[in-house]
């Protein structure tokens, strides 16, 4: 039997029970990259064959490769993130390139899909997001309570015991709902403290709460504002209540955590799965996961400065009593400085995956398609010890005919991601 592949206490037990046959399988098998390039060439054949094309030196794969529509997604990942890509994403690349038990890491974690969808496939999910929200989000979906104990969790809370302390909120909530988000608050600051695990009923009822703060539907505490995943100031929100002649209605807090817990555990709850790894830090400086451990990463950064993820999340932070304003989000205006952040990632990146173990690295389309951020990343893999296998194009709404890349494709107003593959090499 190997060594333990992390090293720390909560992942001792990595590839416990795997006869060293089966390892050896997993570092043979993608010794042939052409393996999962064939693969990708033959997906959807014959009804959809993939298309191929060689763009400055770069061989693109363009195809349907999966849609929200194609695989129903469990429904413990309806949590809304900002840019999070679907779990249909990991998957694809979960079930070609890893065995149930290896490690699947995502660096920049954000709403957990990846380490969650790697849990729902019986693979070890690590994860890191340098903002400790993600692990907020995270961490109780990966253990997630039954719905009765949640209820009877809901039912100690003194609900009248809130207290607002900022008038500017009231632009959100009515005074009635708002003393209720108080009183849950202070509760919740109370028992599950940022820096400890703190009891999984109580995790998920937070992390149920911060999905429930803001949102365009009765389904939120709010008074209508913009979609849950971008928190308006409270400026803003006072202007759209004005233009819409709206005033915030009462909520009843817990009836919208219970309904949403019903919903989120729809499909049933979470599988049994090898114990999980989250970090708070930088996705260039994970010391806590050990050298050549890590089976499969599949991630997306930051895409250069088009999402502002402190703004965006300055009401789930204030709910969870994070300082949003210490948190060091990457945000790069120029190419050169986001390249150099994507290259210092996977200079780390070399360190935790191991042989022959791939990165699947998402970007999307920006700029009007005028940075091609795949590119950028492509060059920033050169002289590290990857492969640099292809870059694949997933279309939503599939072409033949179409230039799937560049400006063209933009005016169209399609919607790719584009996923850098790349292989660790064996030495
Ligand atoms: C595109 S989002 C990832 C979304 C994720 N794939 C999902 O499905 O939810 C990028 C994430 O990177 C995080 N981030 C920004 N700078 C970071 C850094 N230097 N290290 C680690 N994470 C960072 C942001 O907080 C954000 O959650």
């Amino acid at each position: 039997m190997r060594e333990p592949a992390l090293s720390h206490g909560v992942l001792t037990d990595y590839n416990l029970g795997m006869p060293d046959s089966v390892f050896d399988a997993v570092l043979a098998a993608p010794r042939s990259a052409l393996l999962f390039r064939d693969s990708v060439r033959q997906f959807g054949m014959p009804a959809r064959p993939t298309i191929e094309r060689d763009e400055g030196g770069i061989p693109y794969l363009i195809n349907e490769f999966w849609t929200s529509g194609q695989r129903q997604a469990h429904s413990i990942h309806e949590v809304s993130y900002r840019a999070c890509f679907k779990p249909q994403l990991p998957t694809f690349f979960i079930e070609r390139l890893t065995f149930p038990g290896d490690v699947v890491h995502d660096p920049f974690m954000g709403r957990g899909t990846t380490p969650i969808q790697a849990a729902l496939m019986g693979r070890r999910p690590v994860g890191n997001d340098v903002n400790p929200l993600s692990t907020l989000l995270t961490r109780p979906r990966l253990n997630p309570p039954a719905l009765a104990e949640i209820a009877l969790r809901l039912q100690r809370i003194d609900w009248n015991s809130g207290v607002i302390d900022d008038a500017d909120l009231l632009a959100f909530y009515s005074p009635r709902t708002l003393r209720q988000i108080c009183a849950l608050r202070s509760w919740l600051l109370q028992r599950a403290p940022l820096d400890r695990v703190p009891d999984p009923v109580d995790d998920w009822i937070r992390m149920v709460a911060l999905n429930r703060l803001t949102g365009h539907s009765p389904g939120f505490f709010s008074v209508y504002t913009l979609p849950p995943n971008q928190a308006v100031s409270a400026r803003a929100q006072r202007k759209i209540n004005e233009r819409r002649g709206q005033n915030p209605p009462d909520r009843d807090v817990t009836k919208l955590i219970l309904r949403k817990s019903a919903s989120l555990l729809g499909s049933g709850g979470m599988p049994s799965h090898p114990r999980a790894l989250l970090l708070t830090g930088r996705a260039d400086d994970t010391p806590a996961i050990r050298d050549a451990s890590v089976g499969l990463v599949v991630t997306s950064p930051p895409f250069l400065d088009v999402v502002q993820y402190a703004e965006d999340n300055w009401l789930r932070c204030w709910f969870a009593a994070i300082n949003s304003g210490s948190v060091a989000i990457a945000c790069h205006r120029t190419e050169a400085a986001w390249q150099e952040m994507v290259r210092q990632t996977l200079t780390e990146l070399a360190r935790v995956v191991r042989p022959g173990g791939h990165v699947a690295f998402e970007v999307g389309e920006v700029r009007g398609g005028r940075v091609l951020l795949e590119r950028l990343v492509w060059e920033a893999a050169g002289g590290l010890p990857f492969d640099r296998l292809l870059v694949m194009v997933n279309r939503q709404s599939f072409t033949k005919t179409a230039n799937c890349w560049g400006v063209s494709n933009n005016a169209k107003g399609t919607n790719t991601n584009r996923i850098v593959v790349l292989r660790r090499q064996m030495h």
